[in-house]
């Protein structure tokens, strides 16, 4: 039995269709019911649905032998797992953002509000610029509309929520997909059904 940790979500949608497709399939996870464990013995396979967030503290711990996480997640909190595979789903970019004109003259500490404190300090170290990171949970693109910061680092999709708060691109950080992981020490012990989900996954892609 695989367990396999799922973001709750249209993107854990997706990702359902394709490990559905690579022969994984589990009818009950598409009931619309509000349990979150799902099982199918036929095909070895057992399902949770946890938040985004959440996919790679569960396999991390091994409460989960695979999940799929966003890149994002990967390189804010740099678990402790293995990247299997790109699954080119929920791409998306991380990037800086500011109101419209905004010029960084440099000659004061750059205030940056972020959900991702890790990745923009990494960011900005790199470029030798002094910051003061401002943590936010979501609706970041309010914050330099209110003074609360200078700039933002966020995630960009579509592009819809910069434009309609008048935020523009300054540069993109990183792209981001949705990554397949593994729990090291059940890569270990099930290497071959871990194995197989990989390659059959990536055969999809
Ligand atoms: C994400 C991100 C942006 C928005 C970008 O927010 O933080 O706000 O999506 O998408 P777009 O470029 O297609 O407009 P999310 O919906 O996750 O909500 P939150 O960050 O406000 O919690």
């Amino acid at each position: 039995m695989i367990n396999i940790a799922l973001p709750k979500g249209r993107l854990g949608d997706q990702v359902y269709s394709l490990l559905e497709t690579a022969g994984y399939g589990c009818p009950a996870v598409r009931e619309n019911s509000r349990r979150l464990l799902f099982e199918s013995e036929k095909n070895g396979v057992r399902y949770f649905w946890v938040k985004p967030s959440d996919v790679a503290i569960y396999v991390e711990r091994g409460a989960a032998d695979v999940g799929v996480a966003g890149k994002d997640i990967l390189l804010e909190y740099e678990p402790d797992v293995y990247e299997l595979a790109d699954l080119g789903l929920g791409r998306c970019r991380m990037v800086v953002a500011a109101p419209k004109g905004f010029y960084d003259t440099g000659e004061r500490t750059l205030r940056v509000a972020t959900k991702f404190g890790h990745i923009a300090s990494r960011y900005y170290a790199e470029r030798g610029r002094e910051i003061d990171i401002i943590r936010l949970n979501g609706s970041i693109e309010i914050a330099p509309l209110l003074g609360l910061s200078d700039v933002i680092v966020d995630i960009v999709e579509t592009g819809t929520t910069l434009r309609e708060n008048d935020l523009e691109v300054l540069d993109t950080v990183v792209p981001i997909s949705a990554r397949l992981i593994a729990n090291k020490a059940a890569f270990k012990f099930k290497t071959a059904a871990v194995e197989e989900l990989t390659q059959r996954l990536k055969g999809l892609v």
